[in-house]
């Protein structure tokens, strides 16, 4: 029985390596599911296969070689700006003070075309080119066809093409609970403040028990046709439990598959051994469905295609995601361009929805670089 066990594991980490080299998998893959979520034994071998076809891919060097061409086309915000560095501002700590009619955000529509502009909110038209709008508990959108710059206390923050945020505390989200779900959503991607003993956490942003997570509106935020569901969660075994247990059968939502996020250093290597008990190199996505069309026979297809996904990424700031929102855009079910938000999110992107304290925590100018076309000569 053991022996038969190790065979169907091995069989599994080897269609998953034929995947990655681009063959066909066998289309007993489903039969090989495990039926735990988050099998971290057998991880291991996924993720060195995957990190050393990395290492090992020479077609990258080619691709570090033109990104290093086109850096020497960027031009640093900072600079542009005339090297002013602003103070942060903390959307946190301002968000808890209870004074949101008082703190507005200027919209600049100067780049904008004003024809193709069609703000939802009640703005207060100052000059021709800008609105104020109230930054709390206000769906903020750009629905142009243009980044829009906007501006808080003195700093300049991005608002990309087609895209809005709603800054609130947890008790506000239920203001986002469309009231038809033809307008809801069919992507929703959720990265909670999920409570850790660090200390360094703690000073970065508040945490939520878990309990808070389970009222979450997730039913009631979904479009008539379901929803893709992705989920981050750390690597501690007690949280995936309660996830598998309580949390998604609480939204509704069911496992399909896992996304492996693994973090590496600018020279390619990991940021820290695999085997470390306490600290691992890598972070799991969880994706599920709220079907209301995703059928039990479709299912398996979406597992397949899904199943042991690696993604490799230099970690940015504290707890900050790669962006792997458009890997996953053909798994969405229903409308198209789909209708995307996320939640606990502390930026914004061309055609989501941010929710969450701080979702201009990235947005802020002085992180993005300005391309300049045409410098690139290789
Ligand atoms: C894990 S971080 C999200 C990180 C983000 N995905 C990224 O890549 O940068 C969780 C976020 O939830 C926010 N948060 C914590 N408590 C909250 C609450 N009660 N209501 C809304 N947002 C909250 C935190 O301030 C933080 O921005």
């Amino acid at each position: 029985m053991n022996k038969m066990k190790k065979l169907k594991k091995n069989l599994g980490f080897l269609q998953a390596v034929e995947r990655e080299n681009g063959h066909k998998g066998g289309s007993n893959v489903i039969l090989l599911m495990r039926k735990n979520y988050w099998p971290i034994s057998d991880t291991r071998p996924l993720l060195v296969k995957a990190h050393e076809e990395f290492l090992e891919a020479k077609k990258l060097l080619n691709v570090i070689c033109e990104l290093n061409c086109e850096i020497e086309g960027w031009e640093c915000c900072a600079e542009l700006n005339g090297g002013i560095k602003e103070e942060e501002v903390s959307f946190i700590e301002l968000g808890k003070v209870w004074q949101a009619p008082l703190y507005d955000i200027a919209l600049d529509f100067t780049q904008a075309n004003k024809h193709v502009r069609k703000n939802g909110g009640s703005p207060c038209t100052q000059h021709d080119d800008q609105e104020l709008l109230p930054l709390f508990n206000n769906l903020v959108s750009n629905d142009t066809s243009y980044d829009m710059v906007s501006e808080f206390q003195t700093i300049r923050y991005i608002l990309p093409k087609d895209s809005c945020f709603y800054m609130s505390e947890l008790e506000q989200i239920h203001n986002l609970v469309p009231a038809d779900s033809e307008c809801g959503f069919n992507f929703i991607m959720i990265d909670p403040p999920w409570e850790n003993r660090s200390a360094y956490q703690k000073s970065k942003y508040p945490t939520l028990p878990n309990k808070h997570f389970l009222s979450l509106p997730i039913k009631q935020l979904i479009h008539t046709s379901g929803a893709l569901v992705a989920l981050w969660v750390t690597n501690r075994e007690k949280l995936r439990k309660f996830v598998e247990n309580e949390l998604f059968p609480a939204w509704g939502v069911r496992y399909a598959a896992t996304l492996y996020w693994l973090k590496v250093k600018a020279n390619g290597t990991l940021i820290c051994d695999l085997d470390l008990f306490h600290h691992r190199p890598y972070e799991c996505l969880l994706i599920g469905y709220i079907d209301r069309h995703v059928t039990d026979y479709e299912l398996p297809s979406i597992v397949k295609s899904l199943k042991d996904q690696v993604v490799m990424t230099i970690p940015g700031d504290y707890s900050r995601k790669p962006p792997v929102g458009d890997l996953l855009l053909e798994y969405v079910p229903g409308p198209r361009p789909a209708r995307c938000i996320e939640l606990f999110a502390r930026e914004m992107m061309a055609g989501w929805t941010s929710w969450g304290n701080e979702p201009l925590h990235f947005q802020d100018m002085r992180y993005f670089s300005r391309k300049i076309t045409g410098k690139c000569t290789k």
